[in-house]
């Protein structure tokens, strides 16, 4: 079986966006893989230095996955931090990865470029930890001869840039130690979009969170934005935030009888959200229910954080003496 590996970023409760367009696909894709998802926490230091949001937002951030379905029993679920053999491989990592190569993540010049546009230091607030960030993400999928890295197209550079640094290192001791990972894109990596129509994301300020209550559930989807059309005027179903939305809850016939309703006219759009609610609601109250259940025993999410690291360390270790013969520290 092929190996899925994936990291998530521990910034909190998810909302519907990274539902669809990354938890869902990556644990369809655990039933015809062998997956190793873990809790990127390292990574999250780089960006927050405060130690009970980071403790908190793994912890939530790990209960999602599990309550959207993630069965630790097939996936192998970790933490970055539970795996100190990805550090050890880091360092290696960092002597086969050109100064250059760091220069041109689009994250880090990004960050020059608005450095530049405020008049400011190219390198204000860059720490090493983000310059370098693209190498730990190598050395992340590089410890467990990862195959695919399902990803949303921002990582896809990467990825890229993890398969440069294997082969650099291969190609110098002539052996094949890396497997040369690939980068997969969600089936649905069509953009979600959010309350005010445009891409949903956090930094718009437009989001659904997954789990939020029936009540506020029901408020935020009849706050989407449409336009003023009247009931009678016939509506097109492709252009519509709230159709979008509804084909990725609905069933192939709903979605069917949804679109003849706005095409005939006389329907309304609160009629419209009304339908959407009710699908949405079906989908997600059961992930809302198990969420908060995992949430009330956060010992057990713990726990099962720990299990798998430590069997995600026995697998690092082998990784790890192996490479370290190769390199001649041993
Ligand atoms: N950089 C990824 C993100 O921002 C998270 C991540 C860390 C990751 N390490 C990884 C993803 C290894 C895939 C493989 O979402």
């Amino acid at each position: 079986m092929k190996v899925a590996l994936t990291g998530i970023k521990p910034t909190g409760i998810p909302h519907i966006g990274n539902f669809l367009g990354a938890i869902q696909p990556s644990i369809r894709l655990s039933e015809t893989c062998e997956a190793r998802y873990f809790i990127a926490d390292y990574h999250a230091l780089n960006s927050t230095k405060d130690p009970e949001e980071i403790r908190r937002m793994s912890i939530e951030v790990a209960a999602a996955w599990l309550a959207c379905g993630l069965d630790p029993d097939r996936v192998l679920f970790y933490k970055q931090s539970g795996v100190p053999e990805t550090f050890e491989l880091l360092t290696m990592l960092l002597a086969f990865t050109p100064k250059g190569l760091m220069n041109r993540a689009h994250a880090y010049k990004a960050m020059l470029q608005s450095n530049a546009d405020a008049g400011k230091d190219p390198d204000d607030g860059v720490n090493m930890g983000l310059y370098t960030y693209p190498v730990l993400m190598a050395a992340d999928i590089l410890l467990f001869d990862t195959d695919f890295v399902p990803v949303g197209n921002d990582q896809f550079q990467h990825v890229e840039m993890a398969v440069d640094i294997a082969q650099s290192f291969n190609f110098v001791y002539g052996t094949e130690a890396f497997k040369l990972p690939q980068p997969m894109a969600h089936e649905t990596s069509k953009t979600v979009l959010g309350l005010d129509g445009r891409k949903m994301s956090k930094s718009y300020g437009n989001i659904i969170p997954l789990f939020a209550p029936e009540k506020e559930l029901r408020k935020l989807v009849m706050r989407i934005v449409t336009n003023s059309q009247s009931i009678e005027e016939p509506k097109d179903p492709d252009t519509c935030s709230v159709f979008s939305l509804y084909k990725c809850f609905a069933t192939p016939d709903q979605i069917a009888s949804l679109r003849e309703r706005y095409l005939a006219g006389g329907m309304g759009w609160g009629h419209a959200k009304g339908e959407l609610f009710e699908v949405m609601n079906a989908v997600l109250s059961p992930f809302r229910i198990k969420y908060n259940e995992l949430m009330a025993d956060q010992d057990h999410i713990r726990q099962v954080l720990t299990k798998g690291s430590d069997k995600a360390r026995k697998l690092a270790a082998q990784k790890i003496s192996k490479l370290r013969r190769i390199i001649g520290i041993d």
